[in-house]
Formats: C-alpha cells, sequence, structure tokens
C-alpha cells in the first residue's frame, strides 16, 4: 500500500502537496469548530503527525468520533503549515479509512502512564508505547553503527552457530538441549548414565554462552571478524543487568595483543555513543527528560571521553581503601561485584575504566598467562551506571600452556582438538571481546531493567511471549 512515513512527512515542507500516511491513533480531540484532531504515529520516528479531519468527512459521525487510542487507520490530505504551536505541519484529511478499531475499555494502553511491570505483561502491545518506541529505534541504530563500525575497519561479519557442544565460558551456566524424552531416557547399561549417543546429535548439546571459540578460528583465517548473535545463559541471576538470553557482539583480530584490543574496544563504544547522539535526537531527548535525567549530557560527554586504563591490583588497591562502602570486601583473588565496577567508573574516575589483568582463578581456561604466574592477559570496561559492559582478553596461543591450563580446570582436551587445533597450526597471537548489547541499550536509554530494552525479555520463570 502505497503511503509516506510520518518521519518524512513531519520532515516535508511541501505545503498543499497530497499525502497519504498510515498508523495508529494515539489520542484525539473534537474542536467545537465541527473538526477532529487525531494524533496519529506510525512509529517511523518519535512524532506523532496531527490529522485534521473534518466533519464533513462521510463516516465523521460513524467512525471519526469513534477513534480511541490503539485505532489503526490510513488517511490522505494536503499538507499545510500549522497555525498551532506543537507541530511545524498537519494533514488536512480528505479521507480517512479505518482499519481496525480498539475498545478503548480492553486496550491495555489506554491509560496514561503505565509501570514498565505492567508493561512487560503486555510485551506484545508496549512497543506502541513513547518508551518501547524510543528504546527500538535506538536498538536499532545502536546495531547499525555496530556495524558499520566494524566494516569501516575492514572486519568481516560472521556468524557464530548457536547449538554446540562446548562450553566457552566452561562456567557451566548452559542450556541443554535434547530431543530425548525426558520422561523416558536411554541409560547407557554400563554406566546406568544417560546415553546421549541416542540423542539428535550424538552426544550432549547446549546452546551456546559465547561465538568467541568459532570467531578465533575465523579470526585465524581472515584477519578480523566480529560476531552479533544471541547468546544463552542459565545462570539464576535476577538482576537488573542479567538476562538468560542476550545478545553478544564478539570481534576476534589476530595478531593483536591486549592493549591493542582495548583500543578498539574504545574506538567501538565511542562510535556508537556518537551513532546515538547524532541519529536519536528526539528519542534521546524523550529519554532524558522522562527516564533518566542527564541521559544526553552524559552520554556526549563519553562520546569524546578518554578511557582510564588500570590494572586489577591497581583497582584492588583503589577499593581497599574504600572497603567501608562495600557489601562485599575487596580483596585480591576475588572477582569485582558491582557495586565495585561502579564505585570505580562513577565516584573515582567518573567515565569509562578499562581493568587488566586479572587472577587467573577467576577468569576463563582461554585467556593468556601473564609472565607473573598468577594473572591472565584479560580486560573488562567498566561504565558507570551499568558497570560491566565488555569483557574481553589476549587469547593463550601457546599450546602447551592451553592445554595444561584446560587439563588443570578439569576439562577434557579431546572436546577442544579443534580449538587447540588453531595453536598447532600456523599460531598467532590474537585477542577479541564480547560487548553485551542489551546493556549498552540500557546505558544508552538510561532504563533501569535490562528486560526492557530487550522486545522479549527471557530471566528465570520469565517466557510468556
Ligand atoms: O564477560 P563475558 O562472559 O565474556 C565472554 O563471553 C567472552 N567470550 C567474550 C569474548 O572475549 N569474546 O560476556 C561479555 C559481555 C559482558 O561484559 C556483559 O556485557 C554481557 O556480555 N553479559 C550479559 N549481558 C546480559 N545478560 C547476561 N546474563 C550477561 N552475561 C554477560
Ligand atoms: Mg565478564
Amino acid at each position: 500500500m502505497k503511503h509516506t512515513v510520518i518521519k518524512d512527512v513531519l520532515a516535508s515542507r511541501d505545503f498543499g502537496q497530497t499525502f497519504t500516511v498510515a498508523g495508529w491513533v494515539r489520542t484525539r480531540r473534537d474542536s467545537k469548530g465541527g473538526f477532529s484532531f487525531v494524533e496519529l504515529n506510525d512509529g517511523s520516528c518519535f512524532d506523532n503527525l496531527q490529522i485534521v479531519a473534518p466533519q464533513e468527512l462521510p463516516n465523521y459521525e460513524a467512525e471519526i468520533l469513534k477513534l480511541y487510542p490503539g485505532c489503526s487507520l490510513t488517511a490522505t490530505g494536503k499538507l499545510v503549515e500549522s497555525p498551532a504551536a506543537g507541530q511545524a505541519v498537519e494533514l488536512h484529511a480528505d479521507s480517512i479509512t479505518l482499519f481496525g478499531a480498539c475498545d478503548p475499555l480492553k486496550y491495555p494502553l489506554s491509560k496514561g502512564r503505565i509501570s514498565f511491570e505492567r508493561l512487560r505483561e503486555v510485551a506484545h502491545l508496549r512497543p506502541r508505547t513513547n518508551t518501547f518506541g524510543c528504546v527500538s529505534r535506538i536498538r536499532n541504530c545502536l546495531a547499525m553503527a555496530t556495524h558499520k563500525f566494524f566494516q569501516s575497519r575492514g572486519f568481516y561479519y560472521f556468524n557464530a552457530p548457536i547449538f554446540t557442544a562446548s562450553d566457552c565460558e566452561g562456567a557451566g551456566e548452559m542450556f541443554q538441549v535434547t530431543t530425548m524424552d525426558l520422561n523416558n531416557m536411554p541409560k547407557d547399561p554400563e554406566t546406568g548414565k544417560v546415553d546421549f549417543k541416542q540423542d539428535f546429535f550424538g552426544k550432549p548439546v547446549n546452546l551456546t554462552v559465547s561465538g568467541q571459540l568459532e570467531a578465533e578460528t575465523y579470526a585465524c583465517a581472515l584477519g578480523s571478524v566480529y560476531t552479533f548473535g544471541p547468546t544463552f545463559r542459565a545462570e539464576k541471576s535476577n538482576t537488573s543487568r542479567h538476562l538468560s538470553e542476550f545478545w553478544m557482539i564478539e570481534p576476534e583480530i589476530a595478531f593483536a595483543d591486549l592493549n591493542d584490543d582495548a583500543d578498539i574496544a574504545e574506538d567501538y563504544l565511542r562510535a556508537l555513543f556518537n551513532a546515538v547522539i547524532t541519529e536519536c535526537q528526539d528519542d534521546l531527548k524523550f529519554c532524558d527528560a522522562r527516564i533518566e535525567k542527564g541521559l544526553l549530557e552524559r552520554l556526549t560527554r563519553l562520546a569524546t571521553a578518554k578511557f582510564a586504563r588500570i590494572t586489577y591490583d591497581e583497582a584492588i588497591e583503589i577499593l581497599s581503601k574504600n572497603a567501608d562502602a562495600f557489601e562485599f570486601k575487596p580483596y585480591w583473588g576475588a572477582d569485582l561485584q558491582s557495586e565495585h565496577e561502579r564505585y570505580l567508573a562513577e565516584k573515582v574516575f567518573n567515565g569509562p575504566v578499562i581493568v587488566m589483568n586479572y587472577p587467573k582463578e577467576i577468569k576463563a581456561f582461554y585467556m593468556r598467562a601473564n609472565d607473573d604466574g598468577k594473572t591472565v592477559a584479560a580486560m573488562d570496561v567498566l561504565l558507570p551506571e551499568v558497570g560491566e559492559i565488555i569483557g574481553g582478553s589476549q587469547r593463550e596461543e601457546r599450546l602447551d600452556l592451553l592445554e595444561g591450563r584446560i587439563r588443570e580446570l578439569g576439562m577434557d582436551p579431546a572436546n577442544y582438538w579443534w580449538y587447540l587445533d588453531l595453536r598447532r597450526f600456523g599460531s598467532v597471537p590474537h585477542a577479541g571481546f564480547g560487548l553485551g548489547f542489551e546493556r549498552m541499550v540500557r546505558f544508552c536509554t538510561g532504563m533501569g531493567n535490562i528486560r526492557d530494552v530487550i522486545p522479549y525479555p527471557r530471566a528465570p520463570r520469565e517466557i510468556e511471549f
């Protein structure tokens, strides 16, 4: 159906020209002069188009006066310079055709302000609200900016598999996948354990927690690659920054060390902030006014910020001096908690911080051992408000050390034969990182809960849609 999106109509100054638009009614107001003003939104941008419907329209009584929020329609009319404040242009309708009525007594979005918790229960309708429209468009902008950034740097887009037989993070937080009947699992008569040879793939399989291991294989052939796909974690973390299904961007770079990795992470984050600032002004203004005061100013500052870089040792030293401020007392060897990360980014550095060289015990098996024997070449990028946004490392490219570490952790090197092959055949120094996409969307919208920046959040006991 030929029509013009409202974003383009609002930008047009072709007064007198006829446009056809289509969308959903936000409000209707009837004037004494025999007009109705219908605010129409089609999702193409934040603003509504004001449609002026005269009582001469044949369906004025029967349909226009029954337009309520949520009704869908198409309207054709002339673009006119608006005499009233609030909008530059309006559409004087010659015809309005109703697609679908919407009963105001039953429509969940009829009322004014609705809590985000309630909106989560109507996740199929919430994109029609101002807030979720903004979040969706900002999310789209960040996704496109991701591709633009990596493509402009010569990275190839790589698609990692979703089903895997290996645990990338070695944390055992995986969703198992099977087609076997859970009420009647075939058992191996010798061991008495489930016989996965009879399962669909012939061995235990799970949903991927990260595409990194596979991305490494392609980086070690194409040079620089990046993934952008869904990942799954069965952590029972019911927090405002954890999801069971989240999207991750994982660049992997051959012939790179930890500092190169951190440089790319910094450039990438600044590119994302710049993209939302330049492309999503209207949406950001709304978020700034209604969701988080100071959001625009914060993003603008970060778009040019230099990131602080400290070692884990230094982080622990700083945190220990302020131990009273924390619920979890910091000590060398312990992972940084969210409260520590935020303290560093918000109170100490007042901006992004990259923490490098963590103790090997708290990091994954694939990270490159440092010469001190205690730490690995890992990095986390911390932001104010959200804490860890990026986790990355230089990878262990030395076969003997990697194999040794896998054994030390009680894992079976045989399961990683193909990953170890990269170290057998033309091994090279390489590094990469993973950015949690929803944490980034949360940061750029000011939304308080990560469940409200992904269309259909998956979290423990949350999967209605
Ligand atoms: O630190 P993580 O676990 O690192 C990896 O998965 C590496 N394989 C990445 C790499 O080096 N290629 O996860 C990376 C990021 C975190 O910094 C965080 O932003 C996000 O993914 N993340 C989550 N986001 C939402 N919900 C969860 N449950 C998340 N777990 C991690
Ligand atoms: Mg991490």
